[in-house]
């Protein structure tokens, strides 16, 4: 596994195509590293002030069926014929792994823009992660911490762009360790987001996570619901490579109870 995802601009210009193509629901991808804002970018993580948004309805969207002790929905009971089980579309706690999947067509009914103070390019979010994504954003700053999100929801066809471009660059078996298969991503849910900050340029890195920034997160996302989903040596487990960047939202009860039992995410929505 490489430290690093290499910053490409070439990278990036073969991922425009297929947005110019696919209009403006898709968007910045993560996993694509980028080394510095673009010209023209607004500076993130430059400001401690709180976004105006931050009073966004909590019982919204996805979130609404967000109570946050029910139980994970079931998968299908029986995989379809290539082993992959289809998950329910709006339920926010199901389970997304190599063997788990959103229809093509599953999208978030809400979603709301992550304010630009806190955006690396335009992000957004199923409208009830907001709130907890906020206030995780605004105590972060207040402990000196400046984050940003770098990536948050993805359509299937922006997250099928993403795992082509990881395929072509680095081959599948190691696209399979960095990057979900279209259907298979935690952001097509709109409750994932993807961190960084100025430490490491912007860039999803696992150096990241050994950043004040990254240690921050590690520390206390949970306690804003947030649950990072691939961590350091469950790869095993996960079927992908430590992202410490990568948060998972669940809501505040759950995300505790995740921290408390040691699972992963994954084992925990599967228990
Ligand atoms: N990088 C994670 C696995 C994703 O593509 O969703
Ligand atoms: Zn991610």
């Amino acid at each position: 596994m490489p430290g690093t995802r290499p910053t490409l601009l070439v990278a990036v210009l073969l991922l425009l195509l297929p947005l110019v193509a696919c209009g403006d629901e898709d968007r910045v991808d993560d996993e694509l590293v980028r080394s510095s804002p673009a010209p023209g970018e607004t500076p993130v993580g430059t400001s401690a002030a709180t976004p105006s948004g931050a009073d966004a309805d909590a019982a919204g969207a996805n979130a609404t069926a967000a109570a946050s002790t029910s139980t994970p929905a079931p998968p299908t009971a029986t995989p379809n014929a290539d082993g992959v089980y289809i998950v329910a579309c709006h339920d926010f706690l199901v389970p997304l792994d190599k063997v788990h999947r959103l229809e093509a067509d599953c999208a978030p009914n809400a979603l709301v823009s992550v304010p630009d103070v806190y955006a690396y390019g335009a992000q957004e979010v199923v409208e009830g992660v907001l709130p907890d994504l906020l206030a995780l954003l605004k105590a972060a700053s207040e402990a000196g911490h400046l984050v940003a999100v770098v990536s948050s929801y993805r359509s299937y066809e922006t997250q099928r762009n993403t795992f082509e471009y990881h395929v072509n660059e680095f081959g599948l078996q190691e696209a399979l360790r960095v990057s979900a298969r279209p259907g298979h991503s935690e952001h097509q849910l709109g409750t994932t987001v993807d961190f960084s900050s100025t430490t490491v340029g912007y860039e999803l890195v696992e150096a990241f996570g050994s950043t004040p920034e990254g240690l921050w997160l590690a520390e206390h996302a949970h306690e804003y619901g947030f649950i990072l989903s691939y961590p350091e040596g469950k790869e095993v487990v996960t079927g992908y490579a430590y992202e410490p960047w990568h948060f998972r939202w669940i809501g505040r009860e759950l995300a505790a109870e995740v921290r408390a039992s040691g699972l992963t995410l994954g084992q925990f929505l599967l228990r």
